[in-house]
């Protein structure tokens, strides 16, 4: 083969692209992936989950040395805050997995094609002047932040996730449009680092999907936290002026409008797949109403040789459904059995205290008309969590009624998402509540309030 053709051609190096090249190139095929940004990593790496969480992560830490530290008899002096400390923190977490990521594909002799990639043909990819051939192509182009007639971002005033990621002082209010999975983490940041945070949310709820209960658990500790809400709102427009931006709000349902002022606005109302410029339309790949690259049981495109996965298709738009759709299409095209089993992929909002979920809500059981019994245990009976003073939230088990097997995990609660995984496994397993009640949690652990959720949905918890 020249250096022009390859077995597979990966477009774009974000979670879904470049794990599916790392496991491309393990399994025996000659791989390159086209990236057209400076770094490989994809909006997670770079301007997603891992700056989010840097953020996040220190974040936490001030708003503990300012306001949590003494519940522990821990007496500080003045904490101030050195944002371009902060965003040095946050800068060094990208650096170093951009460059993690850089190393695996020279590790793995996986050619990084720079630039900007466009399908000119089946079987060919165009990057640049150069025409390169591959047998296989993936499309793994991920999204970008979804627009709002009458509101221009220009990453300054209005900002998407990506300006919120790097504002260069603390606003002294912050209107955030959206109560989803990045208006609550970036709302969460800046409010702790001090700015004044009013979310607007369409619905009359926030986090739409996850279970009702946790949501509006979720919602009382935020409001106490010192964010504002305004459920069932919608934003109409925004006018940038000198000092700050002006937003015109309307109830959701209709009525009458009302101003509100802010220095920063963040729109975060969901993200669309991106495939602008991509050559979908010339060689014919279909794509659906919502703009997302239609694909079968096998991430296979209506066009023979090419697929698609990530936050461009279907389902949920999280960077380990995009790993895992990335190891499913090379293992598929290795022959091997690639499968991904998307009832058991657990969401995570990295707030505090964390909301994480595996599985189905209680809300979809019912619409289903399934019949399924509920075990909870709060974290105020957990001894670990005490001893963390972090004893908001609970676990909540759903299982079904005749067979036990577990149908969801929905738990609101400090270092929530580290304790799903273990939901996450036993549901992979087809395990029964009664499976994991019976198994031995180590004391005392956060993770002990699953062992008690599952006794509960028998009623047989044992310290409630
Ligand atoms: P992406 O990561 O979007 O990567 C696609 C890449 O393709 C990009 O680098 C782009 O430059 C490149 N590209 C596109 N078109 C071309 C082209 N024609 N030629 C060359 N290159 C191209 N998910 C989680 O699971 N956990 C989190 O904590 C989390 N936090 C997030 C925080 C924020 C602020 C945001 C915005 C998202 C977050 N997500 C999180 C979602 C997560 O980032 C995405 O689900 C994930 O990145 C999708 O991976 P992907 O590989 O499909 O696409
Ligand atoms: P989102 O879909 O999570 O939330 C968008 C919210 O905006 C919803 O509550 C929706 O009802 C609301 N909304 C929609 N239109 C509106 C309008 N006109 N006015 C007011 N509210 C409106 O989308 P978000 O937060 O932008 O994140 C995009 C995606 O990125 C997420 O869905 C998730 O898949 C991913 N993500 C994941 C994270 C994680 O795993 N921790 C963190 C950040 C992002």
């Amino acid at each position: 083969m020249s250096d022009q053709e390859f077995d597979v051609i990966v477009i774009g190096s974000g979670p879904g692209g470049y794990v599916c090249a790392i496991r491309c190139a393990q399994l025996g095929f000659k791989t390159a992936c086209v990236e057209e940004r400076e770094t490989l990593g994809g909006t997670c790496l770079n301007v997603g989950c891992i700056p989010s969480k840097a953020m996040l992560q220190a974040s936490e830490k001030f708003e503990e040395a300012v306001h949590g530290l003494d519940k522990f008899g821990v007496q500080t002096g003045d904490v101030a805050l050195d944002l371009k400390g902060f965003m040095a923190h946050k800068d060094g977490v990208v650096a170093d997995n951009v460059k993690g990521v850089e190393f695996l594909f020279k590790k793995n002799k996986i050619a990084w094609l720079k630039g900007r990639g466009k399908i000119t043909a089946k079987g060919e990819v165009t990057v640049g002047d150069t025409a390169y051939k591959a047998k296989h192509i993936v499309i793994a182009t991920g999204s970008d932040s979804m627009p709002l007639p009458g509101v221009d971002v220009d990453e300054k005033r209005i900002v998407t996730s990506t300006g919120a990621l790097a504002l260069a002082e603390v606003p002294k209010t912050m209107v955030v449009i959206g109560g989803g999975y990045i208006g609550l983490e970036m709302g969460s940041v800046w409010q702790r680092l001090g700015a004044k945070v009013t979310v607007v949310e369409f619905l009359d709820r926030i986090t739409p999907g996850m279970d009702g209960e946790v949501s509006k658990q979720m919602l009382r500790i935020l409001k106490r936290q010192g964010i504002d809400f305004k459920l069932g709102t919608k934003v109409t427009g925004a006018t940038v002026g000198k000092s700050g931006v002006t937003l015109t709000l309307e109830p959701a349902k209709g009525g009458d409008t009302e101003t509100m002022e802010a220095d920063i606005v963040l729109l975060s109302i969901g993200r669309k797949p991106h495939t602008e410029g991509l050559g979908l339309e010339e060689v014919g790949v279909k794509v659906d109403d919502r703009g997302r690259v239609e694909i079968d049981g096998q991430f296979r495109t209506n066009v023979e040789g090419i697929y698609a996965i990530g936050d461009v298709v279907r389902g949920a738009m999280l960077a380990h459904k995009a790993e895992e759709e990335g190891v499913a299409i090379a293992e598929l095209l290795a022959g091997q059995a690639g499968h991904v089993n998307y009832g058991a992929i657990p969401g995570v909002v990295y707030t505090f205290p964390e909301v994480a979920s595996v599985g189905k809500t209680e809300e979809q059981l019912k619409e289903e008309g399934v019949d399924y019994r509920v075990g909870k245990f709060p974290f105020s009976a957990n001894g670990r969590a005490r001893a963390m003073n972090a004893t908001d939230g609970f676990v909540k088990i759903l299982a079904d009624a005749k067979t036990d097997r577990v149908l969801g995990v929905h738990i609101i609660g400090a270092e929530a998402g580290t304790i799903i995984a273990e939901c996450g496994m036993a549901m992979e397993f087809s395990a029964s509540s009664e499976d994991i009640a019976r198994t031995c949690h180590a004391h005392p652990t956060l993770n002990e309030a699953v062992k008690e959720a599952a006794l509960a949905v028998d009623k047989r918890p044992i310290h409630i």
